[in-house]
């Protein structure tokens, strides 16, 4: 049987940190502006600890200025948003991002839309959020975006295809179904509670899974030829023959061994969406300073 097209998110992530590298450049000369991008980490969670530097580092590889701010986890949302304010007001700040999940005595709502829209480089802002659901011009939530990116890239025109996205949260399900209604995609979500999920699977051209369980898809619920972005990073027991006692490996919410034989294309985990979701906030943060500075986005 013939394998999928593995979509390679690595290489289209290495592609456009260049692209947003030039930007960079040609910001700088035309316009003297470097753009800055603050992060704020809340607390010690490894794994945010992990993403936080990540972003770090490639916000400094692009030429960005990289602003991190690292809080302890007891901190009061009052401190928080005083915060917010002083960056909001910063001329050298053009993004503005808090590394989510926020400790339980912060309410996450009143803190991301203390963020002034024209620098939520996540694009969890209400107002953010409404404008793509309205059609209008603003930020983009960074993995979505990367998502759409990729789909666009490897399809062309996505004008009625049948796209169904597994999960509906406020940071990857909600905004991709939103991005391919953009695109003129037949547009279904799927969640915990939909029925026949199989059978809704396997009605899609397009399936993008973001639910958190996983090897949750099975190749038989995939339709043959459908092009799969799995969104999904989960930590599992290896079980690979070979494999040390009590390693973890990182798997999709796809089943990528049998899904490979039955679809046209699918990302793998890790090398898909992931480095794809960093390269988007560095190009979120072109958007912002063009936005808070009033000038062009420079042709890449
Ligand atoms: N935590 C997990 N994903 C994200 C993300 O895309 N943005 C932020 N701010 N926090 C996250």
């Amino acid at each position: 049987m013939a394998e999928a097209s593995i979509i390679d998110g690595k290489a289209f992530a290495a592609s456009l940190r260049k692209s947003v590298s030039r930007q960079v450049a040609t910001l700088q000369e035309l316009h003297g502006i470097t753009p800055g991008l603050a992060v704020i980490l809340v607390g010690e969670d490894p794994a945010s600890q992990v993403y936080v530097r990540n972003k770090g580092r490639s916000t400094v590889e692009v030429g960005m200025n990289s602003f991190e701010h690292n809080l302890p986890n007891d901190i009061d949302q009052e401190t928080l948003l005083a915060l917010i304010r002083q960056l909001n007001n910063d001329p050298l700040v053009h993004g503005i991002l808090v590394q989510l999940p926020l400790p339980n005595q912060i309410c996450e709502d009143v803190v991301l839309d203390a963020i002034n829209p024209e620098k939520d480089v996540d694009g969890f802002h209400v107002i953010n959020a409404g404008r793509l659901a309205t059609g209008g011009k603003g930020l983009t939530p960074c993995t979505p975006r990367g998502c759409l990116m990729m789909l666009k890239k490897w399809l062309g025109d996505l004008s009625g295809k049948r796209a169904l996205v597994l999960g509906r949260s406020n940071i990857v399900g909600k905004p991709m179904a939103q991005l391919l209604l953009r695109e003129s995609c037949t547009v279904t979500i799927a969640h915990s509670r939909t029925r026949n999920l199989a059978d809704e699977c396997r009605r899609a051209d397009i399936l993008v899974a973001a639910v958190g369980r996983p090897r949750m898809v099975s190749g038989d619920w995939v339709k043959p030829g459908a092009t799969i972005i799995d969104v999904g990073i989960n930590r599992v027991p290896d079980t690979r023959p070979g494999a040390a006692e009590g390693k973890m490996r990182l798997v999709g919410d796809v089943d990528f061994g049998s899904a490979l034989y039955v679809a046209g294309a699918i990302t793998p985990v890790p090398g898909g969406v992931g480095p794809m979701t960093i390269a988007c906030l560095l190009a979120n943060t072109i958007t912002a300073v063009c936005n808070t500075a009033g000038v062009d986005e420079p042709e890449v």
